[in-house]
């Protein structure tokens, strides 16, 4: 990753953080953006004298992604990557969705990544091993009391495999990253925590997953030995889909 230039979307949550420093400790320079403002300001103090440059943005506000590429290819003199981690969790049952929720989790999960890749795309074509990664979820599978959410992430997962065949032949790469429950803060804020301990024990491998698993694949997924990999799905689950 030695002066690889890469842009990270969510990077003050769980796996955010895991994905900026294990790019950082490839020797990666990183634009990390992130809503959560007190967040950002502790990424920018966990990592002195790295090349990291950290901007508070909403992803929804009208024209941030283009700006937010705009500013990453300055600072950063170009951009080799891009990665689309951030991301909402919503749970109610079907009933209980309301067209507000659909339409915000819609609009961080699916539109942000669309609209960030599509400003991207101008700036990665041409440089050599340019790459997206998109972090989808286990969801896109289907879940009870998630349908914004796993709608979301299994648009994602389709915007990933389109982003692959059309930018292919421009040298950029698509893939996605699904995760399995992974212990972050989502797991409280999603109510998800009981649940993600019970089905972790009966997983292949017997716990819920690292932020660390999931930064090591997206890390992999940007690197030049995965260079003829592209619009496909890694799930980072501890064997939860085949379970
Ligand atoms: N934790 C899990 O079990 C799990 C499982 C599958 C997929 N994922 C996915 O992994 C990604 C990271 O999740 P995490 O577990 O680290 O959760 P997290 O809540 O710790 O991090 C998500 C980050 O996205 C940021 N964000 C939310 N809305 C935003 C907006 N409008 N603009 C900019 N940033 C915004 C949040 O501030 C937060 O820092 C998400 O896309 C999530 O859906 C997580």
């Amino acid at each position: 990753m030695n002066g690889r230039r890469v842009l990270v979307t969510g990077a003050a949550g769980g796996i955010g953080r895991a994905i900026v420093a294990d790019l950082l400790l490839r020797g990666a320079a990183v634009l990390a953006t992130d809503v959560d403002a007190d967040g950002c300001a502790r990424l920018r103090g966990r990592f002195p004298g790295e090349p990291i440059h950290v901007v508070p943005l909403d992803l929804t506000a009208p024209g941030a992604p283009r700006r937010l590429v705009a500013e990453a290819a300055d600072r950063l003199g170009g951009l080799d990557g891009l990665v689309n981690n951030a991301g909402v969790e919503h749970r109610a049952p079907l009933d209980e969705h309301s067209t507000a929720d659909w339409a915000r989790v819609h609009d961080i999960n699916l539109t942000a990544p669309f609209r960030l890749a599509r400003a991207a795309a101008p700036v990665l074509a041409g440089q050599p091993g340019a790459a997206i990664v998109n972090v989808c979820s286990i969801a896109v599978t289907g879940f009870a009391g998630q349908a914004a959410y796993d709608a979301s992430k299994g648009g994602l997962l389709s915007l990933t495999r389109a982003l692959a065949v059309e930018l292919g032949p421009r040298g950029v790469r698509a893939n996605a990253v699904c995760p399995g429950f992974i212990d972050t803060p989502m797991l409280d804020a999603g109510g998800l925590r009981e649940l993600a301990e019970k089905v972790a024990a009966r997983l292949p491998l017997g716990r819920c997953g690292h932020p660390e698993d999931v930064a090591a694949a997206v890390g992999w997924l940007l690197r030049a030995e995965a260079g003829y990999i592209t619009g496909q799905a890694l799930f980072v689950d501890g064997g939860m889909v085949r379970a």
